[in-house]
C-alpha cells in the first residue's frame, strides 16, 4: 500500500528514539512492498528554535495530509522559562487538536521477561493487560487560562458529545477484549465528572449492555492500579487523569520507556507517540529506550494502515529481543549488561528480517 507518514522527532531523546522507529517502518515497508513516504517535520522546542513557533504551519499541513504521524517527544529546560510566550508542549497540544485525535489508546501489557524491572512484585503483575483510553482534546488542557500577578486559573470543561465519543471507543474496544470498562472520574467533587459519570451510565446501558461498567474515583483508581492491576481490562478517563494514571501504570511494565500510544480521530488517521517525555537528563547519550516508539509504529501499522500482520510482527520482534535478555539501561535488572538506543533498534530489525 502507499501511505504518507509524517515523522516529528521533536526534542531531547525524541530524535534518537524516532530514528530507530523510522528504520523499523522502512524495513516493514520494503519487506511488504509498501510505498511508505516518510516526511519529517518540526515540532516543539526544535520548531521554536528554527521558526519561532512550536507548531509551524508546514507541520500543520503535513499532519493534515498524512495518513499517520509518528512523534518522538517535546520539551526541555531550554524552553521552560515560565515567562516564555511559545512553549514546546503547546505545540503538541495544537497538533492533537488540529488532527482531532480525541481517543488516546495506551496499552499496558507488561512483558513477562521484564517482571524483575518493575518495582511491583512479580505475582502482582502477572496477567496484567490493561488498555487505558485517555480523552485527549478536551478538559483542563484546553480550557480557558487566566493569569495575573497573584492569581491564575485553568478551566476544565466537557460537553456531552466529547464524553460520548471517547466512551464509545472504550465500549468498542471492551467488546473485543474481556468486556469490562472502568470509567475513572472525580464525581464526588467535580461537576465535569458528574456529567461524565451519568453520560457513561446512559451510554453503556444503551449501546453496550453486555459490557460490565464500573465507576471509580481517580484517587482510588490510582491505588487499585497498584493493588489489583490484573483486574482491569479497559480504563477510560478524562485528559489529565489519563495523563497521570498512565505514567503510574507504566511502572507495571518496568519502565515508562516501554509504553506506546495511538491517538485516533473519527477517521482512521492517527498520531502515534511513546508516552514518555523528552528526558533531557539522558538526551544525546544514545541510551534511551526506543521500544515505546517502535511499539507505537506497530500501533500505527494496525490502526491507520490496516496492516495487522505487520503490526504483530513488529510486536513479536520487540518481544523476542526482550526474551533474549537485551536491555536498555531503564529496564536492566541488577548487574546485567545494557545496550544503547541504536543497538536496541538494530536488534529489533534483526528479528524482523529473520
Ligand atoms: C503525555 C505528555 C504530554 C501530556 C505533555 C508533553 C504535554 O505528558 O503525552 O503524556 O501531558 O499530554
Ligand atoms: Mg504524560
Amino acid at each position: 500500500m502507499a501511505a504518507l507518514i509524517g515523522i516529528l522527532p521533536g526534542d531531547g531523546i525524541g530524535p534518537e528514539v524516532t530514528a530507530q522507529a523510522r528504520r523499523v517502518l522502512e524495513a516493514v515497508g520494503s519487506a511488504g512492498g509498501h510505498a511508505f513516504e516518510l516526511r519529517e517535520g518540526l515540532i516543539g522546542g526544535a520548531a521554536i528554535d528554527a521558526t519561532g513557533k512550536a507548531f509551524p504551519e508546514a507541520t500543520r499541513q503535513l499532519a493534515l495530509q498524512a495518513d499517520a504521524v509518528l512523534l518522538g517527544a517535546v520539551g526541555g529546560p531550554k524552553w521552560s522559562d515560565p515567562a516564555a510566550r511559545e512553549r514546546p508542549e503547546q505545540g503538541l497540544l495544537d497538533l492533537r487538536a488540529a488532527m482531532g485525535v480525541y481517543a488516546n489508546l495506551r496499552p499496558v501489557r507488561p512483558h513477562p521477561a521484564l517482571a524483575d524491572a518493575s518495582p511491583l512484585k512479580a505475582e502482582r503483575i502477572a496477567g496484567v493487560d490493561i488498555l487505558v483510553i485517555r480523552e485527549l482534546t478536551g478538559g483542563i488542557y484546553f480550557g480557558r487560562k487566566q493569569r495575573d500577578a497573584d492569581s491564575a486559573s485553568d478551566l476544565c470543561s466537557y460537553t456531552r458529545p466529547e464524553i460520548e465519543r471517547v466512551l464509545r471507543v472504550a465500549g468498542q474496544m471492551a467488546v473485543r477484549r474481556r468486556g469490562r470498562v472502568a470509567s475513572v472520574d472525580k464525581a464526588n467533587v467535580l461537576e465535569t465528572s458528574r456529567l461524565w459519570r451519568s453520560v457513561a451510565s446512559e451510554l453503556f446501558a444503551r449501546e453496550f449492555p453486555t459490557v460490565q461498567l464500573e465507576h471509580l474515583l481517580v484517587d482510588a483508581a490510582a491505588m487499585h492500579l497498584l493493588s489489583r492491576p490484573a483486574d482491569f481490562d479497559v480504563i477510560v478517563t478524562e485528559n489529565m487523569f489519563g495523563d497521570i494514571l498512565t505514567d503510574e501504570a507504566s511502572m507495571l511494565t518496568g519502565s515508562i520507556g516501554m509504553l506506546p500510544s495511538a491517538s485516533l480521530n473519527a477517521e482512521s488517521r492517527g498520531l502515534y507517540e511513546p508516552i514518555h517525555g523528552s528526558a533531557p537528563d539522558i538526551a544525546g547519550q544514545g541510551i534511551a529506550n526506543p521500544c515505546g516508539t517502535i511499539l507505537s509504529v506497530a500501533m500505527l501499522l494496525r490502526h491507520s494502515l490496516g496492516l495487522e500482520t505487520e503490526a504483530a510482527r513488529v510486536e513479536q520482534a520487540v518481544s523476542a529481543v526482550l526474551d533474549a535478555g537485551l536491555r536498555t539501561r531503564d529496564i536492566a535488572a541488577g548487574g546485567s549488561q545494557t545496550i544503547g538506543t541504536a543497538q536496541m533498534g538494530e536488534a529489533v530489525l534483526a528479528r524482523l528480517r529473520a
